[in-house]
C-alpha cells in the first residue's frame, strides 16, 4: 500500500535576484512497511527533503499525497495536524527538553493529542520499556549517554503510534557501536510493521535500511533495493 508519493516535486530558495534550486523534479513512492534510507553528502538537499516529507515546509511546486492526503495550499495549522497525526520525528541532536525527565519528554506528543494523564504515563512508560529503558523513566537528558537519549528521542517519536518514523541523521551523533545498537532498534520496529524513512550521509547505517535511495544535488539519483 502506498503511503507516501510525490511527483515532481520542486523547492527552490530565494537567494538575492536568483532562485537556488534546492530540489529538481523528485518522484518518489514509499509503500507500508518500507524501511528506506536517503542517503547523499552534505548539501545534497537531504534535510529539506525530510522536511517536506515530514510537513515541516511545503514543495514549491509538484504534488505530494501523504496517506491520502494532498499535502498542498495547507494553512500552517492543517499542516501541523498532518504532521502530528502521520509523523515521528527522530533528528541528529535528539532535542529533548533538559529539563523533563524521560518519561515527560515521551509524554509530551500525547499532552498535544489531549491524551489524558494516567493513560498518557502508561503509554509512555510502555514505549521507554520497548526501547530498553525501563530503568531510565524518571532521568533527565544530562543524566543519559547519547545512544539513550536517542532511544528516548525515538520513543516520544513512536508513542503517537505514526504512520512514518523519519529521521534525520539519528546516528550523527553517535559513535560506529552507539549508532549500529540504534540501526538494530530501527530493524526491530521495522520488522513489527513501521515504515522508517532514514536520511544519512553514512554508507554503512544506509545499509541498515531494506531500500536505499542516493541523492546528489537535488536529484534522486538510484534507487537500491538491498538483499
Ligand atoms: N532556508 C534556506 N534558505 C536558502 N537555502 C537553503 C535553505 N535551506 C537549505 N538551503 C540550501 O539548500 C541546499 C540543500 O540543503 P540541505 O537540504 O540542508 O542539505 P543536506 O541536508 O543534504 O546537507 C544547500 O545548498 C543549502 O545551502
Ligand atoms: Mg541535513
Amino acid at each position: 500500500m502506498e503511503i507516501l508519493k510525490m511527483k515532481d516535486i520542486v523547492k527552490t530558495y530565494q537567494m538575492g535576484e536568483e532562485d537556488q534550486i534546492v530540489l529538481k523534479d523528485i518522484d518518489l513512492i514509499i509503500n507500508k512497511g518500507d524501511f528506506v534510507s536517503i542517503l547523499g553528502p552534505s548539501g545534497s538537499g537531504k534535510t529539506t527533503l525530510m522536511n517536506i516529507i515530514g510537513c515541516l515546509d511545503v514543495q514549491t511546486s509538484g504534488s505530494y499525497v501523504l496517506n491520502n492526503q494532498e499535502v498542498d495550499d495547507l494553512d500552517e495549522s492543517e499542516l501541523a495536524q498532518i504532521r502530528n497525526k502521520e509523523i515521528g520525528f527522530v533528528f541528529q541532536q535528539f532535542q529533548l527538553l533538559q529539563r523533563l525527565s524521560a518519561l515527560q519528554n515521551v509524554e509530551l506528543p500525547l499532552i498535544y493529542a489531549k491524551i489524558p494523564s494516567k493513560l498518557r504515563k502508561e503509554k509512555a512508560k510502555e514505549m521507554l520499556e520497548r526501547v530498553g529503558l525501563s530503568e531510565k523513566v524518571n532521568s533527565r537528558p544530562t543524566q543519559l549517554s547519547g545512544g539513550e537519549q536517542q532511544r528516548v528521542a525515538i520513543a516520544r517519536a513512536m508513542v503517537t503510534k505514526p504512520t512514518i518514523l523519519l529521521a534525520d541523521e539519528p546516528t550523527g551523533a553517535l559513535d560506529q557501536k552507539t549508532g549500529e545498537q540504534i540501526m538494530q532498534l530501527f530493524t526491530e520496529l521495522n520488522k513489527e510493521g513501521k515504515t522508517i524513512i532514514m536520511i544519512t550521509h553514512d554508507e554503512k547505517i544506509a545499509k541498515y535500511a531494506s531500500t536505499r535511495i542516493n541523492i546528489l544535488d537535488g536529484e534522486l539519483t538510484e534507487v537500491k533495493y538491498n538483499d
